[in-house]
């Protein structure tokens, strides 16, 4: 039996077995803390249980929709991104999906040939490097020189005449950091120069916290904005990730090219997820600031308790997004581990919390963790945590 030599390369997704293994020691009886998940603690907001139900009792969700989305959803993406940015979009060119995850991967499918490079910045999404290979493309990995964001003459050393797209996830999964308009301006200018097409992942653009800005890309300099496919979805602002609707909003050359691709591999997002995210989008918005605010006390009160963990080395407090990113490379050979992964499995083992190696994500002597979670399991895993290290040292 033969695998797609396609696959040889790719790996499953780290954060979803992570979160998968925690949940089988949980369901076998063990005390487990999962800080593993990128997901909202949260239900969904009562208003967008109730229009799904009620679109259910309409009888509105027993078909197929259009492919890309009804046309009442598209606009209300298309209306949140003129208030959000000021720029504007035809319906033709939001394409809904289920989830962001499919979007990015529908376009890789769409704008890759084989062999064609995407710039990826590291620390990034465990999903990038994969969707592009399945795409049959070239994941570029981009390594700051310092921090934790890239720069253009980082990506000068990098990039190559088969660069077709960089990927720019602000505020970004796992680092929580946020590029600021002139960091921005001029990845933008770098690419419209090189021609090379601008993926913006801003699907936390609405987690940011203490008084911190996001910039998006599309209110950059229009010769930028034109040149960018944006790319969001309800999963993180309103607490639906198990709904699935996320969208690619994109210029039109590349919308047809993703319609045509999505309408052989899914059709259109479960109709009554797409009913769901109308009122995500046009109705009540009070809760968003209601979990946007749990998430920034939660960052408030976990940072100082990780920063203080001996040997975790995490300089700049995270500004959006739900994680925190820590080197801890230096700490763990101090305990003994030969490499972060064994850590944070003996961590698992022997204390029940569930972190992601940095691996995943590009940078192997980092761990994740997630705060989306409610207080008490923070602080006990803060907690849990430091006695663990402290108890090896
Ligand atoms: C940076 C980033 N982009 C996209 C996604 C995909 O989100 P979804 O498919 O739930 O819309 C995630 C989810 O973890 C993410 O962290």
């Amino acid at each position: 039996m033969q695998i797609s030599k396609r696959l040889a390369q790719v790996n499953p997704s780290a954060t979803l077995a992570m979160s998968q293994k925690s949940a089988q020691m949980k369901a076998a009886g063990a005390d487990v803390l999962d800080l593993s998940v990128g997901q909202p603690d949260f239900e969904t907001p009562k208003n967008i249980e109730e229009a799904a139900i009620a679109a259910i009792k309409a009888g509105k969700t027993s078909f197929y929709t259009a492919a890309t989305g009804l046309p009442e959803l598209r606009q209300a993406i298309a209306d949140q991104i003129k208030a959000d940015t000021g720029y504007s979009y035809d319906t033709k060119q939001i394409v809904v999906t289920n989830g962001a995850k499919f979007a990015l991967s529908s376009l890789f499918e769409s704008i890759l040939s084989d062999g064609d490079g995407v710039l990826l910045p590291q620390p990034g999404w465990v999903s990038y490097t994969e969707q592009v290979r399945i795409a049959g493309g070239e994941p570029q990995l981009v390594y700051p020189k310092s921090g934790l964001k890239v720069t253009i003459d980082d990506l000068d050393q990098v990039a190559t005449d088969r660069t077709r797209a960089i990927v720019i996830n602000s505020p970004s999964n796992p680092t929580g950091m946020i590029y600021s308009k002139q960091e921005l301006t001029l990845i933008g200018n770098w690419a419209v120069r090189h021609n090379v097409l601008i993926i913006s992942d801003e699907i936390y653009g609405k987690l940011v916290y203490n008084g911190n800005t996001f910039t998006s890309m599309l209110t950059l300099d229009p010769s930028i904005a034109e040149n960018t496919v944006l790319i969001g979805g309800v999963s993180k602002t309103y607490a639906m990730t198990g709904w699935r609707i996320g969208f690619a909003a994109a210029p039109k050359k590349v919308a047809t090219a993703m319609a045509t691709v999505i309408s052989h591999m899914t059709g259109n997002p479960a109709a009554v997820s797409q009913y769901a995210a109308i009122e995500a989008y046009t109705g009540d918005q009070a809760t968003v600031e209601t979990m946007r605010s749990a998430f920034e006390k939660r960052l408030n009160t976990l940072y100082p308790l990780i920063k203080a963990i001996p040997g975790f080395e995490l300089d700049e407090k995270p500004q959006g997004a739900f994680y925190l990113f820590p080197r801890v490379k230096d700490a763990v050979v101090a305990l003994g581990y030969d490499t972060v992964d064994t850590f944070v499995a003996a961590l698992l083992e022997e204390t029940g919390v569930a972190l992601v190696s940095g691996r995943a994500f590009g940078m192997p002597e980092h761990i994740r963790i997630s705060y989306a979670k409610d207080m008490d399991t923070l602080l006990d895993a803060a907690d849990r945590i430091t006695k663990f290290v402290e108890k090896s040292n």
